[in-house]
């Protein structure tokens, strides 16, 4: 079940956190890996080394992923070195947290730019190559408050739930060509984007959750492994929440 082997996944943001688990976790299934990185070069050359340890091919590309033009030159490299691609996740993202009040237009540009336009780049430079192959897999690491709105996240829940309406239009446009699209919806996960928070903030979102823990990125690797697999073949334009019950 859930078997990769000859498959290559592309995954943006994978020198660490959810990206890197699941870069890892398909990995481990016999999946070749083209990842993306920006700015963490150690742990990218980290994350490398782990993944072709497992015995498949792997391979880690600086590119900013609000950079349209370099996301298209990566995609064109990852070809050339890998030949095909078959699955990808747009995972990168980042946070810029405050309240409207002092959010300013830059910090509303900034999470757009990347959470939600990083995606479009990205399967833009893929949607042609899925098309004529009549196959792929898109996978689309939202988040719970695209659904729920959150203060203190304008920008980020706007970018989350943008990356809602983006995933379900790809679904449409590409059904009839055997590519899935979906989302998945993290809740409260243990990375270092949470270990930022201050305490107030973990205690009330942890108090929220039906099963008293946070994520874990295992948890979120395990879902995009199941839609990146052939048993998910039938499943697109779908949320997955996976969130230990906070949303619903
Ligand atoms: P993280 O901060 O640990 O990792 C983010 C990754 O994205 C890093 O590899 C970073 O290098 C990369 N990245 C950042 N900006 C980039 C750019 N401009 N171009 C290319 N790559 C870039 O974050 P984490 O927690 O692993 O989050 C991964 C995804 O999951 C994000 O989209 C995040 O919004 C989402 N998510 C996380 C939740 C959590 O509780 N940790 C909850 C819901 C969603």
């Amino acid at each position: 079940m859930f078997e990769l082997t000859g498959k290559t996944a592309v995954i943006t943001g994978a020198s660490r956190g959810i990206g890197k688990e699941i870069a890892l976790k398909f990995a481990r299934q016999g999946a070749n890996i083209a990842f993306l990185h920006y700015m963490d070069a150690d742990n990218a050359a980290a994350t490398e080394k782990e993944l072709n340890e497992i015995g498949i091919k792997a391979k880690g590309y600086e590119c900013n992923v609000a950079d349209f033009e370099g996301c298209k030159a990566a995609f064109d490299q990852i070809i050339e070195d890998f030949g095909e691609v078959h699955i990808l996740v747009n995972n990168a993202g980042i946070v810029r947290d405050m309240l409207m009040l002092q959010m300013k237009e830059a910090d509303f540009d900034a999470v757009i730019s990347v959470n939600l336009k990083g995606a479009f780049n990205m399967t833009k430079s893929v949607y042609q190559h899925f098309m004529k192959k009549r196959r792929g897999r898109i996978i689309n690491i939202s988040s719970i408050v695209g659904l729920t709105g959150n203060a203190g996240q304008a920008n980020y829940a706007s970018a989350k739930a943008g990356l809602i309406g983006l995933t379900k239009s790809v679904a449409k446009e590409l059904g009839s060509r055997n590519v899935t699209a979906n989302a998945i919806a993290p809740g409260f996960i243990k990375t270092d984007m949470t270990d930022g928070m201050p305490e107030k903030a973990r205690e009330a979102a942890l108090a929220a959750i039906p099963m008293k823990r946070m994520g874990t990125v295992d948890d979120i690797a395990n879902t995009a492994l199941f839609l990146a697999s052939d048993e998910a073949a039938y499943i697109t334009g779908e949320v997955i929440r996976v969130d230990g019950g906070m949303v619903m």
